[in-house]
């Protein structure tokens, strides 16, 4: 045997579950397609739940998270041209958010994994998975040159993201089940040099659509802007994205400040879930498993919370060769994947305008966010959530 995991994929999930597994003693390799650059490079997410600062800090990953994250304790939820605050300190006990992006996360732990000699194969190709329901499961893949190569472990886990090669060992017909949702709404993402237009992420419910005001650093703003999901950046110039956004947020306590926009891209909203999310010795975890749509930046996070637990079960494994922990693996993460599901659908259905709805399903929304932000028992529930139900 080559070693003891074979993973699939270096995004969040892959890469953190070979953290976690070294970290206990488990040898592990992982194979990527994608370059070590485009990896570090690609833009996603960014914000933490307060579990994967926690995770990160607790497994020796968290100095550049810690110095440069920007800690968030509350959102703005907006509609009516008012803002209304949820105060994640008085909600949770005093648990926060981290605005820190995922390439980031990515560039910490590639380089925790080279410093502790772990093994990261980038710009693979043509990765197959074989007889992953036997005792010996192997991986054949091309390597960065072209030659053909051979990985022999004990188990596999698909980390490789919403395009995987993975989910589709699973039997569809007698074993797998999928769940499928489309949305009929899109985001067009922006990043812009601008001072920040607020201290806490605004998420604005609009006649004209959603608009969401985030944040990179002091000089580098995140913001999105609700459009049809077969939009194209083509349509969308400097000018008209500030008058939308201004139009969207601007009003009583918020003015969105202008700058130079120089990244622009539109991301489709999807749910998806596929259970169960093992089949032998494969084990799914993260987008190879599950979608979220965006809207709560629920996505990295739940994949570092199914690695947290499968690194376990993997573990008691390996000590006791008792299998309840792999087989267990799919019932100990699937009631929050669909708990999260539910928060990612929530948060988006309140606040995205539905193209089909007439007046009733717009004032029915702002009934809803009226009723939820009034309510500590609703501000609560939204607090709890955005930060994260403690993984424990
Ligand atoms: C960001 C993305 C989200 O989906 C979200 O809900 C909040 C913030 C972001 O990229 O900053």
């Amino acid at each position: 045997m080559n070693t003891q995991v074979g993973i699939v994929g270096g995004g969040p999930a892959g890469l953190m579950l070979s953290h976690l597994l070294h970290l206990k003693g488990i040898d592990s390799v992982v194979l990527e397609s994608r370059t070590r650059e485009e990896v570090e490079g690609t833009i996603r997410a960014g914000v933490l739940e307060q579990n994967t600062v926690d995770l990160m800090v607790d497994t020796g990953l968290g100095d550049r998270v810690k110095r440069e994250g920007l800690t968030h304790h509350g959102i703005e939820l907006r509609f009516g041209g008012r803002g209304h605050r949820i105060d994640f300190d008085e909600l949770t006990n005093g648990r926060a958010v981290t605005v820190y992006p995922q390439h980031e996360v990515l560039k910490d732990l590639i380089a925790r994994r080279l410093e502790d000699d772990g093994d990261i194969r980038f710009g693979v190709s043509d990765v197959q998975v074989h007889d992953h329901t036997s005792d010996n499961p192997k991986i054949t893949y091309l390597d960065a040159d072209g030659n053909e190569q051979t990985l022999t472990c004990a188990l596999v886990a698909g980390c490789d993201g919403s395009r995987t090669s993975t989910r589709g060992l699973i039997p569809g017909t007698t074993v797998r089940t999928d769940h499928f949702r489309q949305y009929p709404f899109a985001w067009f993402g922006i990043l812009a040099e601008a001072p920040p237009s607020s201290e806490e992420l605004i998420y604005a419910n609009h006649p004209r659509g959603f608009a969401l005001i985030s944040t990179r650093t002091p000089e580098v703003q995140r913001h999105y802007l609700q459009v049809d999901p077969d939009d194209s950046v083509d349509n969308w110039s400097d000018d008209r994205i500030w008058s939308e956004l201004h139009a969207r947020v601007d009003g009583e306590g918020a003015e969105i400040k202008d700058g130079k926009i120089f990244q622009k891209s539109i991301l489709q909203f999807r749910s998806f879930v596929c259970e169960p999310m093992q089949h032998g010795n494969l084990f799914l975890a993260g987008d190879a498993a599950h979608t979220v749509p965006p809207t709560g930046a629920k996505g990295m996070n739940l994949a570092i919370a199914d690695v947290y637990f499968l690194s376990k079960a993997m573990a008691e494994y390996f000590a006791t060769r008792n299998r309840a922990g792999l087989e267990g693996y799919t019932d100990s993460v699937l009631p929050r994947v669909w708990r999260t599901q539910h928060f990612s659908w929530w948060m988006s259905s309140m606040l995205h305008r539905l193209p089909d709805e007439t007046g009733f399903g717009h004032k029915r929304q702002v009934a809803e966010l009226d009723m939820v932000t009034r309510s500590v028992a609703g501000r609560t529930l939204i607090a709890e959530n955005y930060v994260g139900t403690p993984l424990g």
